[in-house]
């Protein structure tokens, strides 16, 4: 199983007071390091956190694949086959959203999302599409040829944190069985958005699961108890689930 971190927020911070400091890619080294499987980063197409020249240099210099989280617009795409990254994973963006909320509309958008999609696998790029946890979608990525789904937890981790188990074990089940029906088809299933120790630990537990993406609870707990120590946290949190779930 799979860990990779999301630096969006290192830049967050760097960002509030312009300037160089602190490096995400700096905090990328040291979250491989500490053994993250992978990066993850997005450029938004505001550039409110990771920015051009962070992206590539994270193509260049890191040592473990980059997953480059974008929108599906011609100025990513672009960026996506010159820069060659490991993985894209294609996510939904709107202006006004604090983050990523809610999965892409495959379904809707299919016409569109088809030739995008051959582009980034011709670039030699390992497609991902965000999506929520449904059948629908998720054999619309099957049928659009994306070797890779990332099922939106954020519904799930929301319930769980607002104490709704009547929710939360409704929104577990719908990611349970997505997972499964997404392996079913013979596609690589991936988890990421608002995943917390226990949560990540919970997951875990299904088998479907091969990746975790996680970003903004890492950063937080690097303010307490630094990077590395809170990356070692949570890989041990999903091996934990992991064994727990056999
Ligand atoms: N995966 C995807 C596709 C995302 O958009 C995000 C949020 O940027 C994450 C994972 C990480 O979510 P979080 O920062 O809540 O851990």
């Amino acid at each position: 199983m799979r860990l990779g971190v999301n630096i969006d927020h290192v830049a967050t911070v760097r960002n509030a007071r312009g300037g160089a400091l602190p490096d995400p890619v700096r905090a990328a080294q040291l979250a491989i390091a500490a053994g993250a499987d992978g990066i993850t980063a997005h450029l938004r197409e505001d550039r409110r956190h990771i920015r051009d020249a962070d992206v590539e240099r994270l193509a260049t210099e890191l040592t473990k694949p980059l997953n480059f989280e974008m929108a599906t617009t011609a100025e990513m795409i672009a960026l996506a086959e010159r820069l060659k990254p490991h993985a894209a994973c294609l996510v939904p963006e709107k202006r006004e959203e604090r983050t990523t909320e809610g999965g892409l509309d495959v379904v809707r958008q299919e016409a569109q999302l088809a030739p995008r999609i051959a582009q980034l696998k011709a670039a030699g790029c390992r497609v991902s599409l965000f999506i929520e946890p449904d059948e629908a979608p998720i054999a619309m990525s099957a049928k659009l040829g994306a070797p890779v789904v990332e099922l939106h937890t954020g519904s799930w981790c929301h319930a769980v944190v607002d104490g709704d188990t009547t929710k939360a074990e409704a929104e577990f089940r719908r990611l349970a069985n997505g997972a499964a029906y997404g392996a079913s088809l013979g596609l690589e299933v991936h988890a990421g958005h608002g995943l917390d120790y226990d949560t990540a630990r919970t997951l875990a537990a299904v088998p479907a699961f091969v990746e975790f993406n996680i970003g903004h609870f890492l950063i937080g707990e690097a303010i307490f108890i630094g990077l590395e120590a809170a990356i070692r946290r949570m890989r041990q949190a999903m091996d934990e689930g992991r064994g727990a779930g056999h």
